[in-house]
């Protein structure tokens, strides 16, 4: 089926740069971007207006936890007592599927709402919740890479699996849901280092060496849980050298956080080739700390934003953004920057910037369309008012894979 969309549009280029093109046709066919083109390509096609809007790649959050929607904003300032007075209980009552279910459709419907096309998804240890948790990914159409989390100590009995079954039951899950249809994608969840064994994660390393799926896991949020990890896993130099060790750094790979981090570990990282997920409204929730952006630029690791539901707020990726630019104090942040982080520079965190990230012939057609002021023509200028003015009810369309997946007057 072949789609022409009226509209301007927003293209991120680099980390310093994105380009605008005002008035312009944006050809789909199927579920690929065909053509960008100032004149309609077809004139027996009817065209969609879409020019009170611009257009952008679709937004995509590389981390975030389905089942922590409704615990967001129960304050705690660090992140061990968060976990275990807020999180934990609440990731507890997802072994009751209806309560699962109305969770992953809240969550799901949001993302969709907040103008986000790819999610990478945390579940819970729950296998039923995973099922769910991908069913309404499918059901409503978003780009998904998710895993069922793993945790097999040093957590509470309901979170608690034997190692082997939590080997077994994500490597089944794996082979049945990976790719299953073009938007879901399958990524090994071992939580942290705090509630996973060397023996879990030297399983999991064994197990992906060959094949290279996805990974995801949090490192280095905060001070005593890197101090707690010092003295769990004392053969490992560092808390990086603990997942160097086990295997499951690699290029894909995505580290959320990674704050406290020191030069071996920056090493360790830039070597392996894994990304880093930065999730600005969360460490200022929790008071996990600064990340360093500067010395991530420096090393050239490949990173990106993410919400973190439930210790982040909300789930508009400019509103990150914008928190982004504000956690920074003594180094310059530009609003271009930023977007990049939530679009192309995502896309480069999950190798895949050939796919999505970007409006172009042979991507993905993933797209966000915001009703925003269209007088201004400085992409710079554009993407700052994205950032700091609008808010989620100004996205009017959201368009994954070619379909049209939200849309309102
Ligand atoms: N570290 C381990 N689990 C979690 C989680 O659920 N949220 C955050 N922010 N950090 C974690
Ligand atoms: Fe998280």
């Amino acid at each position: 089926m072949k789609k022409i969309i009226f509209t301007n549009l927003l293209n991120p280029i680099s980390w310093e740069k994105a380009e605008y093109q005002k008035e312009i046709y944006i050809t789909i066919e199927d579920n690929i971007i065909t053509s960008i083109e100032k004149e309609p390509q077809c004139f027996l096609t009817t065209i969609d207006d879409m020019s009170d809007c611009v257009c952008y790649p679709g937004f995509i959050d590389l981390h975030t936890h389905i089942y922590q929607y409704d615990i967001r904003g129960s304050y705690k300032n660090n992140l061990l007592e968060w976990l275990n007075n807020y999180t934990f209980p609440e990731e507890i009552k997802v072994s009751n599927t209806d309560y699962a279910k109305c969770i992953a459709d809240k969550m799901i419907q949001n993302l969709i709402y907040c103008g986000t096309s790819t999610a990478c998804l945390y579940s819970t240890i729950h296998r039923n919740a995973f099922e769910i948790a991908v069913n309404k990914a499918l059901k409503f159409g978003l780009r998904t890479i998710i895993g069922k989390v793993m945790m097999d100590m040093n957590s509470p009995a309901q979170l608690t699996e034997k190692t082997q079954q939590s080997i077994n039951e994500s490597i089944e899950l794996y082979k049945t849901f990976d790719n299953i249809t073009n938007l879901i994608e399958y990524c090994f969840t071992p939580r942290f280092a705090l509630s996973c064994s060397f023996d879990l994660m030297q399983k999991l390393g064994q197990y992906i060496q060959n094949i290279s799926p996805y990974v995801q896991t949090h490192l280095s949020e905060n001070i005593d849980e890197v101090k707690s990890v010092k003295t769990y896993f004392q053969n490992a130099v560092s808390y990086t050298d603990v997942y160097n060790q086990a295997g499951i750094l690699g290029p894909k790979t995505l580290l959320a956080h990674a704050i406290h981090l020191d030069n071996t570990e920056l090493n360790l990282i830039k070597k392996s080739r894994s990304s880093i997920v930065h999730c600005p409204d969360s460490n200022f929730f929790l008071k996990s700390g600064t990340f360093n952006l500067n010395k991530i630029l420096e090393y050239q690791i490949p990173f990106g934003l993410g919400s973190d539901i439930g210790a982040g707020t909300n789930l508009y990726m400019p509103y990150h953004a914008r928190m982004m630019i504000y956690r920074q104090d003594n180094f310059q942040i530009n609003p271009l920057n930023a977007f990049y982080s939530f679009t192309l520079g995502s896309a480069e965190a999950l190798k895949k910037s050939n796919q999505i990230g970007s409006i172009q012939p042979l991507k993905f057609a993933d797209m966000t369309f915001v009703k925003q002021d269209i007088t201004y023509t400085n992409p710079e200028e554009i993407v700052s008012k994205l950032i700091f003015t609008t808010n989620p009810t100004d996205v009017k369309k959201v368009i994954v894979n070619g379909k049209t997946i939200h849309e309102k007057d």
